[in-house]
């Protein structure tokens, strides 16, 4: 089911067809967050790829967005992992041979669970880089030809945890933390090329595979605590997507656009839970 429909192109700040003509190129398109950029941007007339390593998943929701509007192309390639950049390159030239040209696109895929340091073996951080840094560089890699061809824009998504020091996270803070610095050296590299480099830094977003997994069960509501008293909405990244993809930010490169209601700006969430629970953690042998 999609989350949003044509009430968002009606009812929103943004004019209808502000991307006729244009296809955008997303890994990890049928996550939950990726997913709504990807159903905005069609919504507003863009044509898309969303690639993924579940065939059936990356299909279905190709279909379901493809629904959104009449006339909309969105295809679904799935098989694809961003680790590999072989495969990427596969999947951009399928996207190229079947919708013409790439404009624009967003490096989602990510890896993600919580562990501490001491239970992290060096193969489940390493998976987590792949995915994340490795994956976000393989994906610029791919569709290069076609952002330099057609003066492009890239959209990496990172996060907030690398501000601070995130206890069971550390994995995926070193990662953001290098898709960071990729995009603001990618966009002082490829800007000359007319290509444009940012990241979107999503906080605590309601309904997403991330929240669910990362929020310990029984914890405390944590939106009182986000300065802006709830939780983000993927509509509210979906929303920042199209101001960073939009002629609206045709000078803007090399930026981290945060949307977490100001939360990161209060410091760790972890309450009562630190230190004790990185102190429990951290006695077992370490696991390598
Ligand atoms: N805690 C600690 N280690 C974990 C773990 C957990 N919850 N889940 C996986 N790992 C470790 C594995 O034990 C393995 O390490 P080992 O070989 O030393 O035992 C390593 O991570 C790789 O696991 P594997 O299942 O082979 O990785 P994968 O490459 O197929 O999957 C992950 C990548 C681990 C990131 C997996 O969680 C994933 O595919 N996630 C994608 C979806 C997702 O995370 N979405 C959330 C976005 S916020």
């Amino acid at each position: 089911m999609t989350t949003l429909d044509s009430s968002f192109v009606t009812n929103s700040s943004w004019k209808p067809d502000l991307f006729k003509g244009k296809v955008v190129f997303v890994t990890g398109g049928a996550g939950t967050i990726c997913r709504v950029q990807v159903e905005a941007m069609v919504l507003l007339g863009a044509d898309a790829a969303i690639i993924g390593r579940n065939v059936e998943k990356t299909e279905k929701a190709a279909k379901e967005i493809e629904a959104l509007r009449p006339g909309a192309k969105v295809l679904g390639l799935g098989n694809v992992d961003v680790r590999d950049v072989h495969s990427l390159v596969k999947a951009s030239k399928e996207t190229v041979d079947k919708l013409g040209r790439i404009d624009y696109v967003i490096a989602g895929a990510a890896g993600n669970f919580l562990s501490d340091f001491n239970h992290l073996s060096a193969n489940a951080f390493k998976s987590v880089i792949s995915i994340d840094l490795l994956g976000s560089y393989n994906t610029v890699k791919a569709t290069f030809e076609e952002l330099r061809k057609n003066k492009g824009a890239i959209l990496f998504v990172s996060a907030t945890l690398h501000y601070y020091g995130v206890p069971f996270q550390l994995h995926v803070g070193a990662a953001k933390a290098g898709v960071d610095a990729l995009s603001n050296a990618l966009a002082v590299e490829l800007g000359p090329l007319g290509i444009r480099s940012n990241c979107i830094a999503p906080g605590m977003i309601d309904g997403t595979e991330g929240f669910a997994r990362l929020t310990p069960p029984g914890a405390e509501p944590l939106e009182k605590k986000v300065p802006l008293q709830r939780l983000g909405s993927t509509k509210d990244i979906a929303e920042a997507t199209v101001y960073l993809f939009s002629p609206a930010a045709d000078y803007v490169t090399g930026t981290i656009q945060v949307v977490d209601g100001g939360c990161w700006h209060i410091g760790g969430l972890m309450g009562s839970l630190y230190p004790s629970a990185v102190l429990t953690q951290g006695l077992d042998t370490p696991k390598l």
